[in-house]
């Protein structure tokens, strides 16, 4: 099946929609992990992203960490997390945004060590979810603290209603998402391109 389709297929099947637009996908991503549908999505970003020279896969814990680390295994590239946490591990320099949860309605500020991004890098961003793109927005702003170049973002599920797509393709950057969310209609899930959309 069409890797695409096998992601809304999956989402059709084993969503759950919750209210307040949120998609609750414990079966195979955010809590139970289905390995080969995360190996699927990232044989798929590296089809997308094919002509470019990536050096690095970057993420936000914890959940983008499994798309992403089947795309850096693909192209045998190193998967670099940004932490959401201070540790006390973390000894020198780090490069720091500030992510403001809607959801949340909290501020976290999310991190990642000097030593693992740098001016050298060519960096695609991947996340497990795209809604109103704080997280990402913050991983853009990491990569232009350690101005390494930021060749694309790559998300596993878009909900294009909310205004993340937007604020992305509006830093100028190149966007991919896997299934993209056209709207929730009581329990069921409507795509972008969906024939009764
Ligand atoms: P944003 O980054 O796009 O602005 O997202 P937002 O603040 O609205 O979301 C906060 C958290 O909720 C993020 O995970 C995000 O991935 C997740 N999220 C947003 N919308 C949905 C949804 O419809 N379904 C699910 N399952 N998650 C959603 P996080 O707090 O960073 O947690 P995690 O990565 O540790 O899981
Ligand atoms: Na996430
Ligand atoms: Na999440």
């Amino acid at each position: 099946m069409d890797k695409l389709k096998l992601l809304e297929e999956r989402i059709r099947e084993d969503g759950l929609v919750l209210s307040g637009d949120v998609l609750k996908v414990n079966q195979f991503l955010n809590h139970q992990i289905d390995p080969d549908l995360m190996y699927a999505l990232g044989q798929e970003f590296v089809r997308l992203y094919k002509e470019e020279s990536i050096t690095k896969i970057l993420t936000v814990e914890s959940s983008g960490i499994a798309p992403a680390i089947m795309t850096g295994l693909i192209m045998h590239v190193p998967v670099v997390f940004a932490k959401k946490q201070k540790s006390a591990t973390l000894d020198g320099g780090l490069y720091t945004a500030k992510v403001y949860s809607y959801t949340k309605k909290v501020e976290n500020t999310i991190s990642v060590d000097e030593k693992f991004l740098n001016a050298n890098d060519n960096v695609l961003i991947i996340d497990d979810f795209l809604a109103n793109g704080q997280a990402v927005n913050g991983l853009l702003d990491i990569c232009e603290l350690a101005k390494a170049q930021v060749i694309g973002v790559g998300i596993a599920i878009e909900k294009s209603f909310q205004t993340g797509a937007e604020l992305i393709k509006k830093r100028g950057v190149r966007l991919e998402s896997l299934a993209r969310i056209s709207s929730f209609e009581g329990e069921k899930v409507h795509f972008a391109g969906d024939a009764e959309n």
